[in-house]
């Protein structure tokens, strides 16, 4: 090769490989859905008291220009809503677009980013009817875009890394925030404003986001995703499903209320052990006679409420909603009506997701 050949032969190479290197970023979808993550203040001291949902996805993409560096990223946004105002309706479409995008070759991973209050229903709702091994991330943050250390950008790098890392496929829809990756069914948000605020107690969180890298420590063992049976690709609307608190005092108004509103099922997050107290028992059998199906959860948001153990399930036909919080015990209840009201199968379902 002359002298001119070499020389132009490494200039097609200098600008070629950083084309090529582009190449291999994996292509991440940012669904945008509102949040305080998307929130503005009026101050950079406003961290209480903000407007949710007000930037659009282009601004949370283009607030974070290191994302260029980890992944091929574009954005949609799906909704625009502060996030206590999720639903059904919404749920259903998310999911159906996340089912979508996941089919493309083209696409390796989605993040979503939402409200905190309700992030953890959304990505428990999506763990079971996701149909992809691909991963999906759901962010969130505490603090509005507009505050001094906003922790936005990051949860949204993060999220990026993750759901184009190789670790994350085949963990189930995982909720990123504060540099600890969290499965959906475990998680809960535990503090109204720290940027610690999600957690997932007893059971751990499944890793870390460090030094942009995806550490996994440890996975969930219940079913999920590519391997949950729930589909709905055809469904427009989801069975109702309400829940019931307990506490000293608490009467059969409330489980009343419900079933004359015509709830399908409802979950009643017992004291203790899913503990009922008389009138609220009387309730949920008066209720489970019109064939409304019971799931007894427990407000403690710990540790397995025992079948046959306060109640005696075998005999009043409730249902134990495992280690289900009460909120993510509506959703599963929720899929599992669309497919039986035989209680039996509904208990499996819960020991199973
Ligand atoms: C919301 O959930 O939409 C508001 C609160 C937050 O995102 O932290």
């Amino acid at each position: 090769m002359s002298f001119k050949a070499g020389r132009l032969f490494a200039f097609l190479l200098f600008i070629a490989l950083p084309a090529a290197a582009e190449e291999h970023l994996p292509n991440v979808v940012i669904l945008a859905t509102g949040g305080t993550i998307a929130g503005t203040g009026a101050t950079s001291t406003t961290t209480i008291g903000y407007t949710a949902a007000k930037v659009g996805v282009e601004g949370l993409i283009a607030a974070v220009p290191e994302l260029k560096k980890v992944a091929n990223v574009r954005g949609e946004q799906v909704l625009q809503i502060a996030s206590e105002n999720m639903n059904n309706d919404a749920w259903l479409k998310l999911a159906k677009r996340v089912n979508a995008l996941l089919a493309q070759p083209d696409v390796d991973g989605i993040v979503i980013t939402h409200g905190s209050d309700t992030t953890e229903e959304t990505a428990y709702f999506l763990n079971l009817v996701v149909k992809s091994e691909k991963p999906v991330v759901v962010v969130a943050a505490m603090r509005p875009s507009t505050a001094i250390s906003a922790d936005g950008p990051i949860n949204l790098y993060n999220g990026v890394v993750l759901a184009g890392s190789k670790e994350a496929v085949g963990k189930g829809v995982l909720v990123c925030l504060n540099d600890q990756i969290n499965a959906a069914r475990d998680v809960t948000k535990a503090s109204t404003a720290t940027a610690d605020t999600f957690r997932t107690p007893e059971l751990g969180f499944l890793g870390y986001m460090q030094d942009n890298k995806a550490h996994f420590y440890r996975e969930s063992t219940k079913r999920h995703t590519a391997q949950s049976e729930f589909d709905i690709t055809n469904l427009d609307k989801l069975p109702q499903v309400d829940i019931t608190y307990g506490y000293a005092n608490a009467s059969r108004v409330p489980v009343d209320a419900f079933v004359a509103a015509g709830a399908k099922g409802i979950v009643n997050a017992g004291v203790g052990d899913g503990s009922l107290a008389e009138g609220v028992k009387a309730g949920l059998l008066d209720a489970r006679k019109k064939g409304v199906i019971v799931v007894r959860a427990s407000r403690t948001g710990n540790g397995i409420v025992a079948r046959n153990g306060e109640v005696n399930d075998d005999q009043t036909d409730f249902v134990v909603s495992d280690t289900l919080t009460a909120q993510k015990a509506r959703i599963l209840l929720m899929l599992a009506l669309t497919k039986t009201s035989d209680t039996k199968e509904i208990q499996r379902i819960f020991y199973a997701y």
